[in-house]
């Protein structure tokens, strides 16, 4: 069942597995309460110090952080090294406040295109390969992280970044990539493009695609399967603990993100109280870095809602898919949803597209949800549209119990975005 060349860590078992995360957790706190001043007042005032970490549970009672630390600390405040020490630094894509920077040794970017080469790997790419890397290059983590690690495993990397989408589609065409990287909105994009230009996305090149950035179905995942005639899998990770491929799926089981246990050590908490919760249950994940030199990160609270689920294709435990982030739930008269769930509900009707957005404003003390997307290019028509939005709106209403405005556009119409699609619009005022 396992792909060649894992290395050794990756098939190991619990036992070797815990004791060397046992091991760097707790020089991981040593060093973050030493070196990094805001963590150790944190400590202190909780009146728990690095020595009582006797095993991983303990981790529990240690304070978390979160991004308002980083905001605080911008932009060097959480170093754990001196700068000059630093050798690359990158730049959360935070939308209000102040932006966060995180930094990283050469060590770090070691550990970082290692971690990315062994989720291309997992993906079923090989030494030799051409990887298309269509993520943002620049301060986003995306593009230069995956560039890092497809360099790594021996691949040949084609670095587009994101936008130019004429471009992309033609050297997709020219050069005949194995793999690509990307959001997954963007690469739907991209597949219209071939279109325009005449070409067949199913017959592209491409194996596989390692899509994250940004929450995606299942129903998102065979839409992209079906319409590339690839195997689309799902990587994961944040800027604040690395960049992409703190976690990465398997080519073979395809049944969510391996966390890549030897580097980061994950716990799901209650995102209301705190409180860590077993294996299997839904809540907010919860990240430490187990070998970070220049900003190691204790606890970071992601927001992230996932589930930590039992080891399969590799010897570290899988996250479920990412449902929303706990700061991303719209409540809409009273009723609490995701975006994803929006998504899951267009993808089951047939002649609706994955371009969709959603807006919330308020009229008169009531908040209202208006539900936009694309018919397919043989339904764009008034009758087939009209019939279309009856059909939305009766799935949201029976699967999320609200009622909500549903528009059924041309192709087209919806803003197309060349990284992390922008899904909601709100309205409302501000409290
Ligand atoms: O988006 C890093 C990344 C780049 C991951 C390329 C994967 C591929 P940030 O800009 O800091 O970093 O945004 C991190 O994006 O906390 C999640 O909310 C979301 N996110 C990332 N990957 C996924 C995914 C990068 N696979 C934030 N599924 C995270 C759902 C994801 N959400």
């Amino acid at each position: 069942m396992s792909a060649p060349g894992l290395e050794p860590i990756e098939r190991a078992g619990e036992d070797e597995l815990r004791a060397l995360q046992l091991e760097r957790l707790r020089w991981s706190v040593q060093h973050a309460y030493e070196h990094s001043a805001p963590y150790r007042s944190k400590c202190q005032a909780a009146g728990i110090h690095p020595a009582d970490l006797r095993e991983l549970e303990d981790l529990r009672h240690f304070p978390f952080t979160v991004k308002d630390d980083l905001r605080a600390a911008y932009p060097f405040g959480l170093l754990a090294v001196p700068r000059e020490r630093l050798v690359r630094l990158h730049g959360s894509s935070g939308t209000t406040g102040r932006p966060t920077i995180v930094g990283y040794t050469r060590r770090d970017i070691d550990t970082w295109a290692t971690l990315v080469a062994r989720s291309i790997r997992a993906a079923g790419g090989r030494p030799g390969d051409i990887v298309h890397v269509a993520y943002g290059y620049g301060l986003f983590t995306g593009g230069l992280g995956a560039h890092y690690g497809a360099e790594q495993l021996g691949c040949t990397v084609v670095p587009m970044s994101g936008g130019q989408t004429q471009r992309q589609a033609q050297l997709i065409h020219d050069l005949k990539p194995d793999l690509i990287m990307v959001t997954p909105s963007y690469m739907l994009v991209i597949a219209e493009e071939l279109v325009r230009q005449g070409l067949d996305p199913a017959a592209c090149s491409m194996r596989a695609g390692l899509f994250g950035a940004e929450p995606w179905t299942e129903a998102m995942r065979a839409q992209i399967e079906a319409r590339l005639g690839l195997h689309a899998l799902d990587i994961y990770g944040l800027s604040e603990v690395m960049g992409p491929g703190v976690a990465s799926e398997c080519v073979e089981t395809k049944d969510g993100a391996v966390i890549w246990e030897d580097h980061f050590y994950p716990e799901i908490i209650d995102p209301d109280t705190a409180v860590v919760l077993p294996e299997g249950r839904a809540g907010e994940l919860v990240l430490t870095t187990l070998s970070r030199e220049a900003q190691p990160m204790v606890r970071y609270r992601t927001r992230d809602l996932s589930a930590l689920l039992p080891p399969t294709a590799r010897s570290m435990r899988r996250m479920a898919r990412i449902t929303g982030r706990s700061d991303d739930m719209l409540i809409v008269r009273g009723v609490n949803l995701f975006p994803s769930q929006i998504e899951a509900a267009v993808l089951l009707i047939a002649g609706l597209t994955p371009h969709y957005e959603l807006e919330i404003t308020r009229e008169a003390h009531l908040d209202q949800l208006a539900v936009r997307v694309e018919c397919r290019a043989e339904l764009a028509h008034a009758a087939a549209r009209r019939e279309l939005e009856r059909e939305l709106q009766h799935q949201l209403k029976s699967s999320l119990g609200l009622a909500t405005r549903v528009e059924v556009c041309n192709p087209g119409t919806i803003e197309r975005s060349a990284g992390k699609a922008r899904r909601v619009i709100d309205r409302r005022p501000r409290a």
